[in-house]
């Protein structure tokens, strides 16, 4: 027998509906009042007032706090080894973050250290990482491939996340991150006609992400690997306009990539594409606190009707961002979302830029990830900095 339980003392229930939100949609979340929610066999069947709820032998006292959905961070390099604390000092004082790269630092120092890495190492690494992502309310994680020298490291980068995946409900992303410095079209070649196929087979990644760049891929490049993955029945998804816009942007549109990711440097044109596409926008503030980079223009976005989702990009050299409710917040202060927009960018709208929609909202059929705050008011979730607001968290109905 499913055992059924009523989550009640729930001082307010808020949610954004089911499925990707755009434009000002994004700002319609539902706030319902002395709530109760009824899960069995980690669904959700019911919400509403507590007063109409079904009469349940089992039931769960929240202890009249605010309730919202699971957070889902959309886009993370949670698995690394190395660190990057000497690039951050140089950057602090003045050297640019492509300069450290176009050296032979930056992504390709953390390519160095996670090659020469095995996979017990790496899962040791990452475990605390994701602990913390999942104690600031992340319930689903994307975790990116792309510090791996060669193949083999590729591979893995994606075994440690396959032993974490169940632990804190992972999607893996195979990342082509930055070019050999010599050999770059064999290289493009041999991903598609190797890495690919083979991260395919085993069931390794679900999307294939790839650097759009001045210091990385080429939009050719890109188009090339986006057919592969396409080809090979993996989704798409793309880091750019993060310094220049130099295609990317209306390159995914055009091949319907799940997600965009960075968009500091996306301007009009960039906004317009992605506005009239399927495609979701994700913006990374942690990235403009960390990097002092212009912030991703989110309320324009928002705005143009586009569906804005957010998440930390925690990484060791541009992001380390290791809250998801804090990239969160910081997108209301640096990209100027509301509090209600964030919500959605951080749940169903993220769900979507992972192609899920199974999660992300508070309604019958959805995974039971929730979040029992510490407050009575789910505002404290976007107002509150440095400290954490997420008193409890539950996937599928059972606390973590
Ligand atoms: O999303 N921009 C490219 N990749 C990562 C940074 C990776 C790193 O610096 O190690 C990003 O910002
Ligand atoms: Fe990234």
């Amino acid at each position: 027998m499913v055992t059924e339980t009523l989550f009640t003392n729930i001082s307010q229930l808020v949610t954004p509906a089911p499925g990707v939100q755009r434009g000002a949609a994004m700002r319609d979340l539902t706030v319902i009042p002395d709530a109760a929610m009824l899960v069995s066999g980690g669904v959700i069947r019911w919400v509403g007032p507590r007063t109409d709820a079904p009469g349940i032998a089992q039931e769960h006292d929240l202890g009249g706090v605010a309730v919202v959905p699971g957070l889902i961070d959309p886009h993370t390099h949670a698995v690394w080894a190395g660190d990057r604390l000497a690039d951050f000092e140089a950057r602090v004082q003045g050297v640019p973050y492509e300069e450290i790269l176009a050296r032979g630092g930056g992504i390709r120092s953390s390519m160095r250290a996670t090659g020469a890495a095995s996979v017990d190492e790496l899962v040791a690494l990452a475990r605390p990482r994701l602990r913390a992502l999942q104690d600031s309310g992340a319930t689903t994680t994307e975790v990116k491939s792309g510090y791996g020298l060669d193949f083999d490291a590729e591979l893995r980068m994606l075994h440690a996340v396959r032993t974490l995946q169940a632990e804190f409900g992972l999607v893996p992303t195979l990342l082509i991150h930055v070019p050999p410095t010599e050999g770059r079209a064999e290289y493009v070649q041999a991903v598609c006609r190797d890495l690919i196929p083979s991260v395919a087979r085993e069931g390794l990644a679900t999307a294939v992400d790839v650097f759009t760049e001045r210091e990385a891929f080429t939009v050719d490049e890109t188009r090339a690997i986006l057919q592969a993955a396409k080809a090979h029945g993996l989704q798409t998804k793309l880091h750019a306009d993060q310094f220049h816009a130099i295609g990317g942007t209306e390159l995914a549109c055009e091949l319907g990539a799940l997600s965009v990711d960075h968009l500091e440097a996306s301007g009009p044109a960039q906004i317009a594409a992605l506005a009239a596409s399927n495609t979701v926008a994700t913006i990374l503030p942690g990235v403009t606190l960390h990097l002092g980079l212009p912030a991703a223009p989110g309320r324009a976005l928002i705005d143009a009707g586009g569906a804005v989702a957010v998440g930390t990009d925690l990484n060791p050299g541009s992001s380390p961002v290791f809250s998801t409710q804090f990239a969160l917040a910081l997108a209301v202060r640096l990209c100027r979302l509301t509090p209600a927009e964030a919500l959605t960018a951080c749940t169903v709208n993220a769900a979507a830029a992972l192609g899920l929609s199974d999660r992300g909202a508070l309604a019958p059929g959805q995974r039971a990830d929730f979040l029992a705050l510490h407050s009575p008011d789910w505002r404290d979730l976007p107002y509150t900095l440095g400290a954490n607001p997420v008193r409890q968290v539950f996937i599928g109905g059972t606390s973590v």
